[in-house]
């Protein structure tokens, strides 16, 4: 297939088409109007038709193999790998260096030659990049939580975070069985969690991160506590992370805390619930909600792509982009 020939007409293809990140990205290029699907690649699905797994798809498009000598085969502007981390190398030797590369995985999230694409933080590197390393779920929560406390931190913050099963993947395991799950909240990787490690990377100091899974399908909250430099109060909090993102149009900041129930489908992320320790004004809580699969994964995908390619900053993801 070759490249798109009208301007305003960006071909994508999608390996790991059938996952969870995955069928969300075919909802949002569907419903985008500078998208349009070259291919979509899984290996179990191979040769079905897209409508059979997303409904609402509106072509007769079929699901092609996801090999890297299948994908190689193809040309399109935008390929996004949405696959387990470790595999990403199978498919990039083979792509041109000029094809719009977004990275779903963590493979690349430590890789000073990827653009690390979290755009409240990192807008002004996405014009024009070829290679994005997409943050992980709970990464782009805590980092959300923390960017606005910057240099007034004054020692190690903590972030607990709990996500919906989907966060787990497809792949079976006790982390996204209903029946474990079901009435139970499960702690797991205590230490050494790759989105600690990604935090800590992307901000320069360390975090401890914690996380949980529940029984609820998409969606999470991530609880950061925090102590500053500075005694603080609520308002100061409020003001300080609405003044910090009063141009990123897909934050929302709050007073309530935010819950994963009332992010879900919702392509942003809710920052609220400020909390000020009344024996030491210096002690801070603040929770960031956002949905696991849009902001976490998918939408925060296409943002990147619109971001990079000159599209409008929200095309495809808010009405009006
Ligand atoms: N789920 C989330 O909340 C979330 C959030 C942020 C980032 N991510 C990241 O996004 C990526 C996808 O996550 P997911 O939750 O969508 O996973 P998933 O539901 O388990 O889907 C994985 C996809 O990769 C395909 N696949 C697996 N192994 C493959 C291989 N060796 N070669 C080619 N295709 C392979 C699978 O389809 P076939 O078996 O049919 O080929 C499937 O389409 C992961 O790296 C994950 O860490 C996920």
């Amino acid at each position: 297939m070759s490249r798109s020939d009208d301007r305003n007409d960006l071909s994508i293809g999608l390996v790991g088409a059938r996952g969870y990140a995955g069928r969300e990205l075919l909802r949002l290029i569907d419903g985008h109007s500078r998208l349009r699907l070259d291919h979509a690649a899984s290996r179990s699905l191979a040769g079905t038709p897209i409508r059979d797994s997303v409904p609402a798809w509106p072509g007769d498009d079929v699901f092609i193999e996801a090999t890297p000598a299948a994908i190689a085969d193809r040309s399109a502007d935008v390929l996004v790998l949405a696959l387990p981390n470790g595999v990403s190398d199978q498919y990039l030797p083979l792509i041109d260096d000029d094809v719009v590369v977004v990275d779903l995985s963590a493979d690349h999230r430590f890789d000073d030659a990827w653009v690390y694409g979290l755009p409240e933080l990192h807008r002004e590197d996405l014009p024009g990049a070829t290679r994005i390393a997409n943050p992980g779920c709970y990464a782009t929560a805590a980092m959300l939580a923390l960017a606005p406390l910057g240099a007034t931190l004054e020692t190690e913050p903590s972030a607990f975070g709990v996500s919906g099963y989907s966060g787990a993947g497809t792949d079976p395991s006790p982390k996204n069985d209903q029946t474990v799950l079901r009435d139970n909240v499960m702690p797991y990787q205590l230490t050494g969690h790759m989105h600690e490690r990604e935090i800590t990377h992307q901000l320069g100091r360390g975090v401890r991160f914690a996380p949980s899974v529940a029984a609820f399908e998409r969606g999470l909250v991530v609880t950061v506590l925090a102590e500053l430099s500075r005694p603080t109060d609520v308002d100061s909090l409020f003001e300080r992370y609405e003044s910090h993102y009063q141009d990123d149009r897909l934050i929302e900041v709050q007073n309530e805390a935010p819950l994963p129930r009332d992010v879900a489908d919702r392509v942003g992320s809710v920052i609220g619930g400020f909390s000020v320790d009344p024996a030491d004004h210096r002690r801070i809580g603040v929770a960031v909600a956002l949905d696991n699969l849009l902001k976490g994964a998918a939408s925060q995908a296409v943002q990147n792509i619109n971001l990079s390619c000159g599209l409008e900053d929200l095309d495809g993801l808010v009405s009006g982009g």
